[in-house]
């Protein structure tokens, strides 16, 4: 027996999204296993408020961003996103679109560094926070597609940008024209994301990685991960020039302070060496 058409979800906006901050870790989850966490105008608001509230919390070092159930995310939400706010008028599309983008746009530039965990379905819309995040671990059972093509629209939102950035030309215009997915496999072959493992091994895996992470400087990764976004749209010498200028900004958020620590304690102490790891930031003050 065929399904009841699909209804708005009457679950209020705080439910679509969820969280927990474990060790330094937020773990974020898209919260609407249901509708495979496809992205609804209320989480997308949602989602803005909690990475908001993410971002300066002392307890927060990294911020992992995964779903909850069989998707990561389902794309745009084809009934709350597309068709009501196209039977509502062009100030509700806008609206709609502005909402999603802020939050994209918000994760691309958070402070700290950000792992998406890809544990399923990943689709559309959802190319936008994958490429926010820094880095991308998925399971082999994960599944990527721009099905766009597949309903008669183009991949927009971001989504042809994130594929002709991660994915070389061919693969690129293939996987866009074609409408066909790719596997965790095949995603981490073509380097839209580091590494694809076992479902089991995912969590262990991030969590390796987070901890690696949280060793390092903070000020100095938030540096490092907006100067490599940065530096992908800057010819050679500004980006030299640039690369400059941040680094002497980063002095000015205590960078000279870690930098002679670590420096002492190669140079010095002996003990340390910045080609085998981090250098031990809890003599700082700081961090
Ligand atoms: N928009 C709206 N509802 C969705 C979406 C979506 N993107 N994805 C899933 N759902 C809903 C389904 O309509 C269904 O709702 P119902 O309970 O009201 O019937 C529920 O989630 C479960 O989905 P099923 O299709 O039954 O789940 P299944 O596991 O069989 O299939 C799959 C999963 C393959 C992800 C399928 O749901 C699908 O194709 N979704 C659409 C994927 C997509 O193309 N997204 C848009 C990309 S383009 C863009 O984002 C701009």
């Amino acid at each position: 027996m065929a399904k009841a058409p699909s209804q708005p979800d009457p679950r209020p906006q705080e439910d679509t999204v969820k969280y927990e901050v474990v060790d330094g870790v937020a773990w974020v989850y898209f919260n609407r296993p249901d509708k495979r966490n496809c992205m609804s105008p209320k989480l997308n608001r949602q989602m803005k408020i909690v990475i908001e509230d993410l971002e300066f919390r002392d307890d927060v070092q990294v911020l992992v961003l995964t779903g909850e159930g069989s998707a990561w995310s389902a794309g745009m939400d084809l009934l709350e996103y597309f068709r009501m706010a196209e039977q509502e008028g062009l100030h509700a599309i806008r609206s709609n679109q502005r909402e999603a983008y802020s939050w994209w746009e918000r994760l691309r530039w958070f402070e700290k560094p950000t792992v998406a965990m890809i544990n399923g379905w990943c689709f559309g819309g959802a190319y936008g926070p994958l490429f926010a995040c820094d880095l991308a671990y998925c399971s082999d059972d994960a599944q990527f597609g721009l099905s766009e093509i597949n309903w008669a629209i183009l991949p927009g939102g971001g989504a042809s940008k994130v594929a002709a950035e991660l994915l070389p030309f061919r693969d690129a215009m293939y996987h866009a024209m074609m409408g066909e997915n790719l596997t965790g496999p095949e995603a981490a072959k073509l380097r839209m994301v580091n590494e694809s493992l076992p479902a089991d091994k995912l969590k262990e895996r991030v969590l390796e990685v987070c901890e690696v992470l949280k060793k390092k400087d903070s000020q100095a990764l938030r540096a490092t991960k907006w100067a490599m976004r940065r530096v992908t749209e800057m010819t050679y010498d500004n980006a030299e020039d640039y690369l400059i200028r941040a680094q002497e900004a980063l002095n000015q958020f205590g960078g000279l302070e870690s930098r002679k620590e670590a420096t002492r304690q190669f140079l010095d102490a002996k003990t340390f060496k910045p080609g085998l790891g981090a250098f031990d930031k809890s003599t700082l003050d700081k961090d």
